[in-house]
């Protein structure tokens, strides 16, 4: 299924390699031409047969994939537009960010709706959780989503999210799982202590109710919504936890304020879930 030939000579200079640093998580990609080189990973093969049932089924917002080059990378296209840092910026607080991407989203699961992955699809997984399989706490899996909607995976043109990359974390999961992901970055549904300033004074219940509507959620996700919500960010805590004991990178994460973060996400939607719920148990108009 990879193609070796033909990904070396895009651009004038094919050897000119441009460093692309994220959080750190995976070192060693850079960008040459119009493409981009990952290490590849044991789920590499079934995220190119994902990407290129996406691409087929006419979904345009993740990269096209390559194949492998000489060095053994994976090849993907390079998606131009700018890819936000944390702490979120204050342009990325308006509710038209939340409907692009509700409808970005809602996209990539229409065009991932048809797609059934091989009998031996290897998934990612953070270090420490179970590479194999649907996420247990997931539930009876409708598709195939990316599961990791943080900002620095979604790439913005003219202001507005309209790509997807790094398909690291794709599986088998819900939708109601992949919209509680996307508001859990983009909400955020976090302890206002914790938001980046220009998020921290905004309504919360509202914002995930704009999501619902743009995505089109639907009744029975609605209600399940919340729940999944308060499921989620408890396995965010036990995974990072879990992570932070296995790499460095996420050890680091973790001393620099997750361990804080976490907790407080907790307690906060604790608090709130009931008002979110109400607020986002029919779509608003
Ligand atoms: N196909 C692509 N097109 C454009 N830019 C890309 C592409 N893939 C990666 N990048 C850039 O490289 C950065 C890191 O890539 P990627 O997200 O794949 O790695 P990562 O280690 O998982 O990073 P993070 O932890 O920030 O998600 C991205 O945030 C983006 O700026
Ligand atoms: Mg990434």
């Amino acid at each position: 299924m990879f193609r070796t030939d033909g990904a070396d000579h895009c651009g004038e200079d094919p050897q000119r390699e441009e460093p692309l640093v994220g959080d750190g998580v995976t070192p060693g990609i850079v960008r040459v031409g119009e493409t981009v080189r990952r290490p590849v990973r044991p789920f590499t093969a079934t995220v190119h047969a994902y990407l290129a049932h996406l691409r087929a089924a006419g979904f345009t917002g993740a990269p096209v994939p390559l194949g492998v080059d000489g060095q053994g990378r994976e090849v993907l296209s390079f998606v131009p537009g700018e890819v936000p840092r944390e702490p979120l910026p204050a342009q990325a607080a308006g509710e038209e960010v939340l409907v692009a991407l509700a409808r970005l989203v809602r996209g990539l699961h229409d065009a991932a709706q048809g797609w059934r992955p091989p009998a031996d699809a290897v998934w990612g997984s953070l270090p420490g959780a179970d590479p194999v399989g649907p996420d247990p706490g997931e539930g009876e899996p409708e598709l195939v989503g990316h599961r990791d909607y943080c900002p620095g995976n979604v790439v913005f043109r003219g202001g507005l999210p309209a790509a997807l990359i790094d398909f690291d974390l794709a599986r088998p999961t819900t939708r109601v799982r992949e919209v509680a992901n996307a508001l859990y970055w983009w909400v955020p549904l976090l302890d206002p202590l914790d938001r980046s300033v220009p998020f921290a004074g905004l309504d919360a219940a509202r914002r995930v109710a704009v999501f619902a509507d743009a995505y089109g959620l639907d009744a029975s996700s609605r209600a399940r919504l919340v729940p999944t919500i308060v499921g989620m960010v408890g396995r965010f805590h036990r995974g990072a936890r879990a992570a932070a004991e296995r790499d460095p990178v996420f050890a680091r994460l973790w001393e620099e304020g997750v361990r804080e973060r976490m907790p407080r996400a907790e307690a906060w939607i604790a608090r709130e879930g009931p008002a979110i719920a109400a607020r986002v148990a029919a779509p608003s108009r």
